[in-house]
Formats: C-alpha cells, sequence, structure tokens
C-alpha cells in the first residue's frame, strides 16, 4: 500500500476518535462513542498491518483475538468499583507498548548504513522514557488499588530530592543517545531507569489518590505513543498519542480543581498522610449533637415532599445502591415528587463515578444536574438525601481557612430545607475529616448501609 493511500485511510480512525471523544463526554452518547471508537482502531490497525506489507493475517487475527478477549472479559467481570484499576493496567500496557516500540527502532535503525537523523533519536529516547515512567508508574497504582501493597503514601527523607537525580541523570543518557553515542544499552538504561523512576514517582502518593495519578501517568502514555508515531512515520499514532495526552491532561487539571489541589500537592504531599492532622484541624462540631432518624420518619419527610435531590457519593458505589435508588425515586415521582440528582465531579473515587452507575440504574439523563446547576435549585429543595457522600458536601471546604478541604468547591445541601444523610457510622470520608453538615441542626442521619437504608424506605413509602 502506498503511503499516501495509507494516509488518506488514516483519516479514517483520526476522524473517528475525535468523535469517539465527541460522544465520550455525554452518558447518553458514551456507548456510541466507544463503539465509534473501536471500528476506527480496527480500521487503523488494519491500515497498519497492510501498509506494512504483512500478507498472513493470523498473527493479527490471534492478536486481536487474544486482546479483545482479554478486555471484553475484564470489561464484563471487572466491579465498577475495581475501574480505576483496571484502567491502570491498560494505561500501563499502553506505556509499555510505547517503550518496546522504542527498543525495537532502536536495534532496526543502528545496524543500518549512515547515521540515524537526531529527531528519530530524541523521539526514540523520549519515548522509551516516558513509556517506561508510564509502565512502571500504572503498575505500582495498580498494585496500590488491588491493594497488593500497602496504599499509604511511602515516603523517606531526599525523596524528592533523590527522584530529580534519577530523572536528572536519565535524561543526560537520553542526551547522550540522541546526540549520537549510538550504543543499545543507553536506551535499555534509560527505559530501564525509567520504570525505576516510574516507581519512585508513585510510591509516596497516598492510594485514594491514583485515580488523578493514573490520568496524569495516562497523558504521559499518550505522549510517549505520540512521539512513537514520529519514530514511525505514523500519522494515526501521532494524532491518537496527542488526543490521548490531551485528554489524561485535561482531566488530571479538572480533578485538581474539582478538589481544589494543585498538581504539586496531589503528587508531592503525601496526601493520604494527612488524615490525623486534617482531622485535627477540622473545626467538624464533634460537640454537637447529631440526629439519628427511623427509616420510617424519613419515609414520611420524602413522601410529602414536593422537591427531592439525591446526592450520590463513594458510599453509593460501595453500597452498590444506585439500581435501589433509582426505585425509591420513581416511587415518590409516582407520588408526584420532583426529583434530581446532584452529581459532583470528583464524588466517588474516578472520574464520572457517579454519572456511570447512575446510568447503569437507567436514571433520565435530564434528572443529572452537574454541580453549578444543581446548587441554584437546593435553596428550592425541600429534602436533599446524601447517599454514601461526605467529602463533596462538607461546609467546611466553604467556610473553615483550617479546613484540608477548604476552596474545594462542593454541593451545598445545607441550603435545602431539610438534609438527610444514608452512612454507616460517623467515619470520615476519603480526606479523613468532621464533617459538621452532620452536626447541623436541619440533617437527620439515616443510620446503615445505603442499599438496606434505601430499600427500607421504599417499603416505607409504598406502606404510607
Ligand atoms: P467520601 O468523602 O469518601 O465519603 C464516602 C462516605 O461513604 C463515607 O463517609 C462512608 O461513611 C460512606 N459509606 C461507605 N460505604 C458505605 C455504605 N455501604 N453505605 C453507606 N455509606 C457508605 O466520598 P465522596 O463524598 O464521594 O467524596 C469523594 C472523595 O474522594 C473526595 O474527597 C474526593 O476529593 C476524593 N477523590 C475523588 C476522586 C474522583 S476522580 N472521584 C479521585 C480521588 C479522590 P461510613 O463509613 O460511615 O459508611
Amino acid at each position: 500500500m502506498s503511503t499516501n493511500l495509507s494516509d488518506v485511510l488514516y483519516l479514517i480512525p483520526i476522524v473517528t476518535f475525535i468523535l469517539a471523544l465527541r460522544y465520550l463526554s455525554n452518558p447518553a452518547t458514551a456507548r456510541r462513542g466507544n463503539q465509534i471508537g473501536a471500528a476506527g482502531m480496527l480500521v487503523a490497525i488494519a491500515v497498519t498491518w497492510v501498509k506494512a506489507g504483512h500478507t498472513s493475517w493470523w498473527a493479527l487475527v490471534i492478536g486481536m483475538i487474544v486482546g479483545g478477549g482479554f478486555g471484553a472479559v475484564a470489561a464484563r467481570k471487572v466491579k465498577m468499583t475495581a475501574m480505576p484499576q483496571m484502567v491502570a493496567l491498560f494505561n500501563g500496557v499502553g506505556g509499555g507498548a510505547a517503550a518496546l516500540i522504542a527498543l525495537a527502532e532502536i536495534h532496526r535503525i543502528l545496524p543500518l548504513a549512515g547515521r540515524p537523523h537526531i529527531d528519530v533519536l530524541v523521539a526514540i529516547a523520549l519515548s522509551g522514557l516516558i513509556g517506561a515512567v508510564s509502565f512502571a508508574g500504572s503498575m505500582v497504582a495498580f498494585a496500590k488499588l488491588q491493594e497488593l501493597i500497602g496504599g499509604r503514601p511511602i515516603t523517606y527523607p531526599g525523596q524528592n530530592v533523590g527522584n530529580l537525580v534519577l530523572l536528572g541523570t536519565l535524561a543526560a543518557f537520553a542526551v547522550a543517545l540522541s546526540a549520537g553515542v549510538q550504543d543499545q544499552w543507553i536506551l535499555w538504561i534509560v527505559v530501564g531507569g525509567g520504570a525505576l523512576f516510574g516507581v519512585l514517582f508513585v510510591l509516596p502518593i497516598g492510594g485514594a489518590d491514583m485515580p488523578v495519578v493514573i490520568s496524569l501517568l495516562n497523558a504521559f502514555t499518550g505522549l510517549a505513543v505520540a512521539i512513537g508515531g514520529f519514530e514511525l512515520e505514523n500519522n494515526v499514532l501521532i494524532v491518537a498519542g496527542m488526543l490521548v495526552g490531551a485528554s489524561g491532561t485535561l482531566l488530571t487539571l479538572m480533578m485538581g480543581k474539582a478538589m481544589n489541589r494543585s498538581l504539586g500537592n496531589l503528587l508531592f504531599s503525601a496526601f493520604g498522610q494527612v488524615s490525623a492532622e486534617a482531622a485535627a484541624v477540622a473545626a467538624g462540631d464533634g460537640g454537637g449533637t447529631v440526629r439519628s432518624a427511623s427509616a420510617e420518619d424519613v419515609a414520611v419527610m420524602l413522601a410529602y415532599a414536593h422537591k427531592v435531590v439525591f446526592v450520590p457519593g463513594y458510599g453509593l458505589a460501595v453500597a452498590q445502591a444506585q439500581h435501589d435508588v433509582r426505585q425509591l425515586a420513581d416511587l415518590l415521582e409516582s407520588k408526584g415528587v420532583e426529583i434530581s440528582y446532584a452529581i459532583h465531579p470528583v464524588a466517588g473515587r474516578m472520574p464520572g463515578h457517579m454519572n456511570v452507575l447512575l446510568a447503569e440504574a437507567n436514571v433520565p439523563y435530564p434528572q443529572l444536574k452537574e454541580m453549578d446547576d444543581a446548587n441554584s435549585e437546593f435553596s428550592r429543595t425541600d429534602v436533599a438525601v446524601v447517599v454514601g457522600a461526605n467529602d463533596v458536601v462538607n461546609p467546611d471546604a466553604r467556610s473553615n481557612q483550617g479546613s484540608p478541604i477548604y476552596g474545594m468547591p462542593i454541593l451545598n445541601v445545607d441550603e435545602a430545607q431539610a438534609v438527610v444523610v444514608l452512612k454507616r457510622s460517623m467515619n470520615p470520608g476519603f480526606a479523613g475529616i468532621e464533617n459538621p453538615l452532620f452536626y447541623n441542626p436541619k440533617t437527620v442521619m439515616l443510620f446503615g448501609d445505603a442499599k438496606a437504608s434505601i430499600d427500607a424506605l421504599i417499603a416505607d413509602v409504598k406502606n404510607l
């Protein structure tokens, strides 16, 4: 196949990847986005195979059956709460592939006559380094999330300086390779050292911050793949890599903004460690009164309300209560109650966590309100039902400058006429801090597993 023809055909996957991202940005069209992206990828693989002059298709077909089979089984079997680690694995594999391409390319071009172009050598050095960092970092992120290793930040004196020195040394080797020290072992050092750096870079980051780290590593993988595209003169790799790199970068920044934490704070502050101190500085009114209610009391509040807003959080995912919440909402709607769901961008433990769970329960999309829209509705809400959310409804983020989450935008549920909080205990959420909302005179606590509590509410509302 001529390069011109393959470049024209490559426009198909390029356009479908862009369309896929467009569709993926809305829960209503996300499934179609996935299908369009997958179709584009199939075209990209087929064109690349033919372009490379391969005529026997069996190796390609076997590879796709093994890879596709693994992906399909993983997507079906892996629980929604375990998605972040699956994404970490898949992302790591992408970074590893970029590093392997760099090693294969240097092996191929060095014996050729003439000195390789500096741009090719720079691309090889960079994709080898960044791909290896992303691979090893993602594997540590996976191990932390899967609890194969402890999720707490692992820190030691001189850690950041040591990491910086390692990175500087690797950069020096990469420059040497690019400048013409033509030895394959230099790239092996860069790739091996990159993998070591990836491990050391992720170790000091707390397990619960892994989704943000994975998103950052995803941006690294995209960059490594795009650079790999320059090595191989493959336009579709360049575009796909840049799309992944740009969306990973945006997602990382958006998550940081929604948590009111800079990238530096996320990467270098060992956040998981602050729980104890954080709990101490938080002005949670531990001395206040907590009012606990029964399911019967809450059922009456809900059934006679005009407007009820459900506020899902991580506990909804743990309890897998999304179908039950939908059932309760339908029941209330049939009694004339106006229903909506308030979605905080970092509720749960991964981007879009709540949207995915509620989409699984076929919650009507118009009822899902993003944070700003939801906040404008709380003042005319009779009951805000907080289902396993904690930090994302903590008013300290608004008013307590000493709080570790001060400045983080939250859902202002305390503006509703009444608040019901469904959780199992008074234990804190991810940030490890007290929540004054629980002591607010407007708030009642319905203690118990969220699924069991919602089921009890359904039964009690039906009995009214
Ligand atoms: P959290 O603040 O983590 O609170 C979750 C609450 O759910 C806990 O207080 C827990 O209380 C309750 N819970 C757990 N299992 C439950 C069950 N089976 N039934 C009922 N309740 C249950 O959650 P959030 O409000 O969603 O906030 C998310 C936090 O994660 C934020 O701090 C955010 O910055 C952070 N974070 C988010 C992301 C993304 S991308 N979403 C990434 C990294 C970090 P009990 O134990 O008392 O039940």
